[in-house]
């Protein structure tokens, strides 16, 4: 036998010997290797490593650099720390299973954050990324109160990262962060902080998206008390096959005065928004400068909507329709097409309110388009020729 083929033997009787011990061993400060890679690629691949308990995420940051697969089982994070994957190798799979828990501290956050090129993330089936939010919320989210962490922050995620079947529950205040993704699919993503509606949940964004391009989101269900998405800035972006309840609806913006203000291409399709105060929402800041072009609203389903079923404002400041409206952010090329549910609007609310400056919104495709319920909103301004309000 070569010293080679003898080394080899050795790695591989190491790995099963690692594998016969006990599942609920105490856990421990390295990677464990779960699974031994066949001998002929023993060389080029790393190991599967499995984090779990308090010392777990601690560990897995340490570590994440050298694993190709991370596992976190039942991983306790502790008080004011961050679960920090940022600095994974390219193409590592990272995998929650069971419950993923947080300790109580009055801090920004993040609690999760995830960083790298050809990620992928996925929640085992049952797992769930419980932040037991009940413990920070107090009706103020973002606005007051005690300091809030927010929840996952998936930054730089590049190439074609993905993060399929997370389960995600009760997060203190916003829930996900996309920014500076460059080439993310998110697959049948659930956000619940359904318990926030009587439980003081405030400012519990599902998706908040910035500074991102070639992002995919399908098939993702939101409970919340904020927007269901937010598209701050970026472009080529589409969000299909949604829930979204409780929330403030599908929007783009608030778009002005960030340090990106431009948003290209967006498009929300066959999906479905209730129990919401908006269905469609596209807030630009009066008094600011930015793009809103090439977005596409189209089969959009709407029911029990409390304010507006479609809004669409350039006199938005912090407050929807606040004041004059003007022409700093154009919104051009927008498609609204197939927006449905009859009575979907409630009968104290508006079926179409929109507010623009002069000149400043053009070039609109506007087709069936049938939101009923509310009332006409009075005060609509620099209407579009195709579109009714
Ligand atoms: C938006 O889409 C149009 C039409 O497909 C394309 O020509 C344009 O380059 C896109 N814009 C960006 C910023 O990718
Ligand atoms: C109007 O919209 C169409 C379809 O989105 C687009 O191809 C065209 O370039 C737009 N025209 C202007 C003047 O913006």
């Amino acid at each position: 036998m070569t010293p080679v083929a003898s080394a080899l033997l050795l790695v591989a009787f190491g790995a099963s010997h690692v594998l016969a011990s006990p599942v609920a061993e105490p856990p421990v400060a390295g990677p464990v290797v779960t699974s031994a890679p066949s001998l002929d690629n023993v060389l080029q691949k790393r190991a599967s490593c499995t984090f779990s308990g308090s010392s777990g995420a601690a560990s897995a940051s340490k570590s994440q650099a050298s694993c190709a697969t991370i596992v976190l089982s039942n991983v306790a994070v502790p008080s004011g720390t961050t679960l920090d994957l940022s600095k994974l190798a390219d193409g590592t799979h990272v995998i929650f299973q069971g419950t993923t828990t947080w300790g109580y501290s009055e801090w920004t956050g993040p609690l999760l954050q995830i960083k790298g090129k050809d990620i992928t993330v996925e929640g085992a089936s049952g797992s769930v990324l419980d932040g037991d939010g009940a413990r920070w919320w107090d009706g103020e989210g973002g606005n007051g109160g005690v300091k809030k962490p927010k929840f996952f922050a998936a930054h730089s995620l590049t190439g074609s990262s993905s993060i399929k079947n997370l389960n995600i529950k009760n997060t203190p205040v916003q829930a996900v962060s996309i920014n500076g993704c460059k080439g993310l699919t998110v697959t049948n993503m659930v956000i619940d902080n359904s318990a926030g509606d009587s439980g003081g949940g405030h400012n519990t964004d599902g998706f908040d998206i910035g500074s991102s391009s070639g992002i995919t989101i399908t098939g993702a269900k939101v409970y919340n008390q904020d927007d269901c998405v937010a598209v701050n800035s970026g472009t080529d972006i589409t969000f299909s096959g949604g829930l979204c309840s409780g929330g403030h609806g599908l929007s783009i913006g608030s778009v002005g005065g960030r340090s990106d203000n431009t948003v290209e291409n967006v498009t929300f399709k066959d999906s479905t928004v209730t129990k919401s105060t908006n269905g469609i929402r596209i807030k630009a800041v009066a008094g600011t400068t930015g793009t809103i072009k090439g977005v596409t609203y189209s089969g959009i389903t709407l029911s029990s909507i409390s304010k507006y079923g479609v809004l669409i404002e350039q006199n938005y400041n912090g407050g929807d329709l606040h004041g004059d409206p003007t022409s700093g952010v154009p919104i051009t090329d927008l498609t609204i097409s197939s927006i449905t549910g009859s009575s979907g609007v409630q009968s104290s609310g508006y079926n179409v309110a929109i507010v623009c400056g002069s000149g400043a919104c053009s070039n609109w495709t506007w087709s069936g388009v049938s939101v009923s319920g509310g009332k006409g909103y009075g005060s609509c301004k620099n209407v579009p020729s195709v579109a009714s309000c």
